[in-house]
């Protein structure tokens, strides 16, 4: 019995809009659509109530409405204050899903509506009994409420963002007292989208503080090699282009990182005929970037003369005030790793900043240097661009499907622990998107699988196997 909808959208008139490129996006998304055809009839997520956080895209709608028709109920949000596209919300919202996603909501909305994905009938107990996360950020709204409510203390914020979400978690804690420990009980495991969310859970489940367990689905190897890295190629320079419509040829641009993300904005910017440089911390990767033909420098080296930087990689203070103050007049600033402590915005406040359109700031520094930042240092695939295209969104998503069946029907066989779906189902996903591209496998013959010690109908590989 509510008093008002159970969505919140910018505007529930673009929902045809959103209808039609759903349409779309689902003729590019195989994997998805197959799996909607193979367990129709069986309904595996019947009773199954899914709090899902991440990005409310026109690609997560077609994730939710498989979830759907494989019998489970759902209530959304984004996971970032500029990554929703609101007609996909509003295409979501008219069939009566109860999804909270704007593009540009407040981080104060941000909190508000990941404390409305939990509320599945808060007054009278009503829980969800599966997370579907990316980034982390519903996990910890739920996990810190059950531990305030077992007595430990909660932290004292140390910016905006950590203020809002002591807020609505202090709010929720007082108007439900025990909803939220009642929620984590009834929770049968959490899948999570990105690396950064994995790190979190990892390190939850290395201080034992993880109470259900969870599915990695960043590490399936048909979501970091192909999403993390073929999808950063596509979206990393729509992004740039749209927000600045800038000459990439010939430009000079670094890229911060050469993991999945880095080598895929690396070759997205080399492919619009950047001239690229990569920074790295680790041997390997930076030995990689090297032999793939790039630069590797550090950032002091070339901060003075680049045109372009890109943050990729998921750690903090990579790009710090003191480089911005060094860089060249006009130079363009992204990041497109999780969250935005990449780069050090929060120095930056005191500066002039003007908006040239939404998520795209001049930045004014003493003396006249400016910056352009793009959507304040978040993720800038998704904020000034559309994030990745829907076919490789198939492979990522196929995988959260999967990991939502296993830890609906079969999380007793988990412990509290964070575990990765197996190869035959990796390789599953990747069957999936074959026929669309036109690929024809080889099949192996049964001298070959014994020779090279394979099932004949896979897995291919050993779990050491790196791709
Ligand atoms: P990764 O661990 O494969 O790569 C990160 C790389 O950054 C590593 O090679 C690491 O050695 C390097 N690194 C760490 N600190 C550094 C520093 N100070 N300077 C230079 N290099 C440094 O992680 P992955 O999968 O590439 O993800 C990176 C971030 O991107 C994560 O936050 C992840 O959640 C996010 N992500 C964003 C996507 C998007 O569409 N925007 C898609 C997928 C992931």
């Amino acid at each position: 019995t509510l008093d008002r909808p159970d969505y919140v959208v910018a505007d529930i008139a673009l929902a045809d809009f959103g209808r039609k490129e759903i349409t779309i996006a689902e003729t590019e998304m195989p994997g998805l659509m197959a799996i909607r055809e193979e367990y129709r009839s069986e309904q595996p997520l019947k009773g199954a109530k899914i709090t899902g956080s991440l990005h409310m895209t026109i690609q997560t709608a077609v994730l939710i409405e498989t979830l759907v028709a494989l019998g489970a109920e759902v209530r959304w949000a984004t996971c970032n204050i500029y990554s929703t596209q609101d007609h996909a919300a509003a295409a979501i919202a008219a069939q009566g899903i109860p999804v909270f996603a704007i593009k540009g909501e407040s981080l104060e909305e941000y909190w508000e509506y990941v404390d409305r994905i939990f509320d599945w009938g808060a007054e009278e107990g009503n829980t969800c009994n599966l997370i579907l996360d990316d980034g982390g950020d519903a996990t910890m709204f739920a996990l810190w409420g059950a531990r305030v409510e077992a007595g430990e203390e909660l932290f004292t914020p140390s910016n905006e963002e950590e203020e809002f979400f002591v807020k609505i978690l202090k709010r929720r804690l007082a108007q439900t007292p025990g909803y939220l420990t009642k929620t984590v009980e009834a929770i049968k495991g959490v899948s999570e989208e990105t690396t950064t969310g994995v790190h979190r859970l990892y390190d939850l489940a290395k201080k034992g503080k993880l109470p259900f367990p969870a599915i990695n689905v960043n590490d399936s190897v048909t979501k970091s090699k192909f999403d993390n890295k073929y999808g950063c190629k596509e979206s990393l320079v729509d992004g740039i282009r749209r927000g600045t419509d800038v000459m990439m040829a010939g430009k000079v641009a670094v890229v911060c990182g050469y993991g999945d993300v880095g080598k895929g904005s690396a070759a997205s910017l080399q492919g619009a005929g950047a001239r690229v440089i990569v920074t790295e911390i680790d041997p390997i990767c930076a030995l990689q970037a090297a032999m793939d033909g790039f630069a590797v420098q550090t950032l002091e080296d070339v901060v003075g003369t680049a045109d372009i930087f890109v943050t990729t990689t998921g750690n903090k203070d990579v790009i710090t005030i003191d480089h911005m103050r060094a860089m060249k007049d006009m130079a363009i600033v992204g990041n497109i790793g999780h969250f935005d402590n990449e780069i050090q915005i929060s120095a930056l406040e005191n500066m002039k900043w003007t908006e040239i359109k939404p998520q795209v700031d001049m930045i004014e520094f003493p003396g006249g240097k400016r910056i352009i930042m793009l959507s304040k240092g978040r993720l800038l695939n998704l904020g000034n661009a559309t994030g990745h295209p829907s076919f490789v969104m198939s492979a990522s998503f196929t995988n959260q499907v999967l990991a939502q069946i296993e830890l609906f029907k079969g999380a007793n066989k988990y412990q509290n622990d964070v575990y990765v779906l197996p190869k035959h189902l990796d390789e599953k996903v990747a069957r999936l998107h074959l026929e669309k591209l036109g690929v024809k496998l080889t099949e192996l013959t049964k001298e070959q699988a014994e020779y090279i010690d394979v099932p004949l109908a896979g897995p291919f590989k050993k779990d050491e196997y790196r791709y």
